[in-house]
């Protein structure tokens, strides 16, 4: 192994044979940093207050000096599947702009344009001085795009998931919802009125119990992710749709993830299984396929018109700002005539997949670009990260608390802009890593 890649372990792995690198590595870094008790047992001094608990907070600062942190890192400049860190060109793996809007000319150009003609803010939340033609424009194509009667452009998708649940689930009602689904919607449900149950995982079988067991309970949403963020499984939406029929519930899809993604022309999973006549809210995000920021809910005119009037996460903030709103009118309109790009994601995805998969990596075989490499430990995913930045590609790392613990990964993600050369060049460094580790067999 390249002695440059091991700082940390160097001498430690000295003569030691593959199949017992990573866990020498792991003891050799846990002596410097236990990730379990630095970063999520976190404590207050008694007597000491509220503020205690941050004074004694110091895991970012020991893993910034074991050179592993991964956080914030400053892009000085990006473009399709490649940014700039430290002065360094990288490929990044590290992007939701999955079909490479985010640069693309005309958009830029749409985004100038509405700058000019309105400027740079709303001056006001949508509900009282902040709604402009150009919302009513994206609203009107978006609907007609996921096949929903209405939507309403909201600024975030995290505010469309969480005002929307928290307007809609009352006292009486009751959400069942995946126990993956983003935090948006575990956080849509906590300060609502209403109870939430959680199910396991796509576990149909947990759903339809829960169903059963509050069957007398008139008001009943099922919640669900349509792609899940981290894992990238897909939801199990013919079987939520059976069982929503069954129990007399109804469903709402997180599309974020979908949205541009699945189907042949990108309408989302609720579209691929043709259900999107069966489902009661469509939630998504202009933050991925779109390339920009701010998000949506769509439904029945009648639904949409309640949340409008209701969901505090839409009234008691500003509107979504007209250039953001001119740019992912026109990504959406790109993405509408140049399905290609859909294509190209496509078959991307299948190709990358196939590396990761004949490496040995267990991967998901569906059309979702995003690609977990389950590592485990949490501080030795940090240090491949760190390999594979020192290597050109700039990756993601997802650790407890965001998945459980011990079940820590490098979150990979792929765009229609990467080329074959960046996607075998991803592969064979992942393959060196992993092989240098003793993470995959040689
Ligand atoms: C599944 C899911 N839902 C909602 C969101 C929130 O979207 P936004 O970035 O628009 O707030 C995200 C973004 O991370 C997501 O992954």
């Amino acid at each position: 192994m390249d002695s440059k890649h091991l700082p940390l372990a160097e001498e430690a792995l000295q003569n030691i044979p593959p199949h017992q690198r990573k866990n020498k590595i792991i003891s050799v870094l846990k002596e410097k940093f236990d990730f379990q008790s630095a970063h999520l047992r976190t404590t207050n001094n008694k007597g000491d207050g509220i503020l205690s608990k941050c004074f004694n907070y110091d895991a970012p600062n020991q893993v910034k000096k074991l050179d592993i942190y991964p956080f914030f890192k400053v892009i000085e400049a990006m473009n399709g599947a490649r940014v700039t860190i430290d002065g360094k060109d990288l490929i990044t793996v590290s992007t939701n702009n999955y079909l490479g809007l985010t640069h693309d000319a005309r958009v830029i150009k749409s985004s100038q344009q509405a700058l000019t003609d309105f400027g740079s803010g709303c001056t006001g939340s949508r509900f009282l001085n902040g709604t402009l033609t150009l919302h009513k424009t994206l609203e009107k194509e978006l609907s007609e795009f996921i096949g929903q009667e209405d939507c309403i452009v909201m600024s975030t998708g995290y505010q469309a998931n969480q005002g929307t649940i928290a307007c809609l689930l009352g006292r009486q009602d009751i959400a069942f919802s995946d126990r993956e689904n983003h935090s948006s919607i575990y956080e849509g449900c906590a300060v609502a009125p209403g109870k939430t149950v959680r199910y396991h995982h796509n576990d149909m079988d947990h759903l339809e119990h829960l169903l059963k067991k509050y069957s007398d309970v008139d008001g009943k949403l099922i919640i669900t992710d349509s792609v899940f963020s981290m894992s990238g499984d897909t939801a199990n939406l013919p079987g939520i749709v059976k069982l929503a029929k069954d129990y007399k519930a109804n469903v709402m899809v997180d599309e974020a993830h979908g949205l541009g993604v699945m189907g042949n022309r990108g309408q989302g999973l609720t579209h691929y299984y043709n259900l999107e006549k069966e489902i009661d809210l469509y939630v998504g995000t202009f933050s991925k396929s779109l390339g920009s920021i701010g998000g949506f809910v769509g439904g029945n005119a009648r639904i949409t018109e309640y949340i409008r009037h209701k969901a505090s996460a839409f009234i008691f903030t500003a509107a979504l700002p007209p250039a953001s709103v001119a740019g992912v009118t026109t990504a959406l309109e790109i993405l509408i005539s140049e399905p290609e790009r859909i294509s190209r994601l496509q078959d991307n995805t299948a190709y990358i997949k196939k590396g990761f998969f004949d490496m040995g990596f267990q991967i998901n075989n569906n059309q979702v670009p995003i690609v977990p490499i389950k590592i485990g430990d949490e501080t030795l995913t940090l240090y491949f990260n760190k390999l594979l930045f020192e290597s050109g590609i700039f990756a993601g790392v997802a650790v407890s608390p965001v998945v459980p613990p011990f079940h820590a990964m490098i979150r990979s993600s792929y765009t229609s802009c990467h080329t074959r050369k960046e996607l075998d060049h991803i592969l064979a460094t992942f393959k060196k890593i992993g092989t240098d580790l003793g993470i995959i067999a040689q």
